[in-house]
């Protein structure tokens, strides 16, 4: 088993559009269940692993966005209309345990939204992250999480474009994964380096 997150993202960096919804809602290219690569992806998961504020909306829905998979939910109140074969908790180590000991085989999606990913980034959970870059700006929004930040590891595995636009970025997460050199103390042009007098 392993723990992939995948999200999309706006050209400028967010994944959610300034009133909250992922931003892939509003790309004219999107077919719920179909577009952005989602059935390749979903090809080798069993199990959606998501936060509260994540999941919530899907009640609402007039289509079950996870027909396929078993469903975790990371969050402190059980919302109402939540069906019963969906685990809930509010311990994310407990969640875990429970996404595992249920597992047969097959990955895990871990939806997001940016605090569940940073959640299990913390706990060290996560294998792999893809995001498909969308062709288009939202302007405002949320960023993806502040611990996806090089030094977590993300090595890039691969890329692929989409139809509509999109691009698919595979990193896997590893030690020794990331960019030093653009962290690099001192490590700036020399237009932009400080005066020495
Ligand atoms: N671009 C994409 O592909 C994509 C994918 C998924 C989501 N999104 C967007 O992401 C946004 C939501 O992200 P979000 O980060 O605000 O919320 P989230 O991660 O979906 O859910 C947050 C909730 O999860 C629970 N939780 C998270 N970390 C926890 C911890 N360490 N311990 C206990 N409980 C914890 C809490 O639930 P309680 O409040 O119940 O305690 C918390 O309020 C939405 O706007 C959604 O549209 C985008």
């Amino acid at each position: 088993m392993q723990i992939l997150a995948r999200l999309c993202m706006s050209a400028d960096g967010y994944v959610t559009t300034p009133n909250g919804w992922p931003p892939q809602v509003v790309d004219p290219a999107h077919v719920p269940g179909e577009s952005h690569g989602i059935p390749e992806f979903l090809q080798s998961c069993e199990a959606a692993l998501m936060g509260r504020t994540t999941f919530e909306p899907a009640l609402g829905n007039d289509r079950w966005p996870w027909p396929d998979l078993k469903v975790f939910v990371l969050g402190s109140h059980r919302p109402a209309g939540t069906p019963d074969d969906v685990t809930l908790d509010d311990d994310p180590v407990r969640l875990l345990e429970a996404v595992r000991s249920a597992n047969r085989g097959g990955d895990v999606h871990l939806i997001g939204g940016p605090r569940t990913i940073d959640t299990f980034v913390g706990l060290g959970a996560l294998d792999q992250l893809e995001l498909v870059v969308l062709p288009f700006f939202v302007g405002a929004g949320m960023r993806l999480t502040d611990s996806l930040d090089p030094d977590t590891g993300l090595s890039f595995e691969r890329s692929r474009s989409l139809p509509g636009g999109s691009v698919e970025l595979v990193y896997s997460v590893s030690s020794d994964g990331g960019v030093p050199l653009a962290r690099q103390a001192g490590w700036s042009p020399l237009s932009q380096g400080r005066r020495q007098d």
